[in-house]
């Protein structure tokens, strides 16, 4: 259904292992490889065995993928010190030089994408598939954002004004900015902040998720060999509550861009609104998403389980963008749990570097116990409609959680965002519409959402009133492509950038206003 070696439930064939063996054949050069890492700040850095974790595969925990050493509070607080002292100079370099080491960049990860998508596998456990489109993602970002900057940033903008006075519009980098990035997307919204930030002539501080730092530290690699200065770009592997905490209290952090929980973002808010003295600071943040879809009676019903699959239940439904709510209007449920039950009974749940395998592992063992959890309250209230099936020969030496589909009884009934392949879906009658409009409005969270139906006007006057980042019609509601679907949301789902989008850039920059009497 993803895109697999099998049949889908329409019996589609989508054998595509003709396309990926070529792919396949270099990633085996890579699978055995060991990684161990340390930060790659401005100086070298000691080894500091005490300091150092392993990193194992969620698909199978007994093997190791390497370890990283994390940075200790003072190497951050270096790390700092050396952002700041670069800062002035990186902000001086013309934007065509900075311009182009972030294309550089975009080229070698596309020349180094079986080793990228290898490590995307064992440390994050993306299925091929995912793997590909998660480097091409990173590739577009640093090509997109090289053309904007170049766009924006290169001359001043003229603007009117009366006559003996010319006044321009010029654009800078603000200072030194923390990215502070996700597991989900381990290369491409670790490198969109990165080479957001930087581009845009601010120093950066990147803290990659602690379960996916190796394939970060290979980018960063690439990065200085794409010839970025060791000082612009330092990555700190570590943990919140020691690197994360140094960044967002020294006072010389001017932003901070993270992509993350809403709580966590809420911390990082208090922390940097609490600093003494300090210039008041930039947050971007990209949070959470309790993701909604509506299906009213005209809908198709296959191409609502084709489209209602990819968006729950592909990357094992660990995207802020995938679908946690489904609203069925009454008179098509029936035939599309019918529908749905088959789908997801055919899914196959397993190793992701295996083709025929539809539904990955969960991040790790904290994430599948938050899952199970949820899965137990729920299935003690009697609710579940459909799941698939876990096989435990290719399920019990990893962290997998089944795909389930659950019935409740609105969006308010979930306490938090269940970040995995969990759908829960909701019946409402024509005449409740309104209600249910004004229920997801007023949960509070505004990432994506998703409306299926052939009567056009209908579609378009809830896509109006639904107050979201991103609305998709009678499509998934997954898998935003930057520079044409600029993505990000509003209220607890973010301060609403929209990465990948044209102004994107204009939250890491300063706008200064010259004005001379002439
Ligand atoms: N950008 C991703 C998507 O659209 C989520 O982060 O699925």
């Amino acid at each position: 259904i993803f895109g697999t070696g099998r049949k889908n439930s329409q019996g589609v064939n989508l054998n595509i292992r003709s396309q990926y063996q070529p792919l396949m054949d270099q990633m085996a050069g890579f699978m055995d490889k060991r990684h161990d890492v340390k930060p790659l700040l401005a100086v070298e850095v000691a080894d500091d065995p005490a300091n150092t974790h392993a990193v194992y595969s969620p698909y199978d925990r007994r093997q190791t993928v390497g370890s990283v050493q994390w940075t200790s509070a003072e190497q951050a607080r270096q790390a700092v010190d050396a952002a700041w002292a670069a800062f002035p100079r990186w902000d001086a370099t013309p934007v065509a030089e900075r311009a182009a080491i972030i294309r550089r960049l975009g080229d070698l990860m596309e020349t180094h994408m079986a080793e990228l998508m290898t490590l995307c596998s064992r440390e994050g456990g993306k299925l091929l598939t995912d793997g590909v489109d998660e480097i091409k993602e990173a590739v577009d970002f640093c090509r997109y954002y090289a053309m904007r900057a170049e766009q924006l940033f290169a001359e001043p903008t003229a603007l009117p004004g009366p006559t003996g006075e010319s006044n321009h519009l010029q654009l800078g980098g603000k200072g030194v900015f923390a990215a502070i990035s996700p597991w989900n997307f381990p290369v491409a919204i670790f490198c969109g902040q990165v080479v957001a930030a930087a581009v845009a002539g601010n120093t950066v501080l990147a803290k990659p998720a602690e379960q996916t730092s190796i394939v970060a530290h290979r980018v960063i690699e690439l990065l200085h060999e794409a010839g970025m200065p060791r000082d612009v770009v330092q990555l700190l592997p570590g943990d919140g509550p020691t690197v994360g905490s140094v960044l967002s209290s020294d006072p010389r952090i001017t932003g901070v861009v993270f992509t993350g929980g809403t709580d966590t973002a809420q911390i990082i808010n208090r922390a940097l609104a609490a600093r003494e003295g300090a210039p008041l600071p930039t947050l971007i943040a990209e949070t959470g998403g309790m993701n909604a879809m509506i299906v009213d009676s005209t809908a198709l019903p296959e191409q609502v389980v084709a489209d209602v699959i990819q968006s729950a239940f592909q990357s094992a439904g660990q995207r802020c963008s995938a679908l946690r709510v489904l609203y069925l209007q009454d008179d098509v449920a029936d035939r599309v749990l019918e529908i749905l039950d088959g789908a997801m009974a055919e899914l196959r749940v397993g190793d992701p570097r295996d083709l025929g395998t539809d539904v990955g592992p969960v991040i790790d063992e904290d994430a599948r116990h938050g899952l199970n959890a949820h899965i137990e309250r729920l299935k003690g209230e009697k609710r579940l409609l459909a799941e698939t099936p876990l096989e435990p020969a290719r399920t019990a030496e990893g962290t997998f959680v089944a795909p389930m589909a659950f019935q409740i009884d609105g969006i308010e009934a979930l306490e938090r965002e269940q970040f995995g392949p969990i759908l829960h879906v909701v019946r409402y009658k024509a005449s409740e519409l309104d209600r249910v409009i004004a229920s997801i409005n007023g949960r509070g969270y505004g990432l994506t959402f998703g409306v299926h139906s052939r009567n056009e006007s209908f579609a378009n006057a809830i896509a109006e009133k639904i107050r979201v980042g991103n609305v998709y019609i009678n499509r998934n509601i997954i898998g935003a492509v930057v520079g044409v679907q600029p993505f990000g949301g509003q209220g607890l789902s973010g301060t609403g950038p929209k990465a990948g989008g044209p102004n994107y850039l204009l939250r890491f920059a300063t706008e200064k206003t010259v004005t001379v009497n002439t």
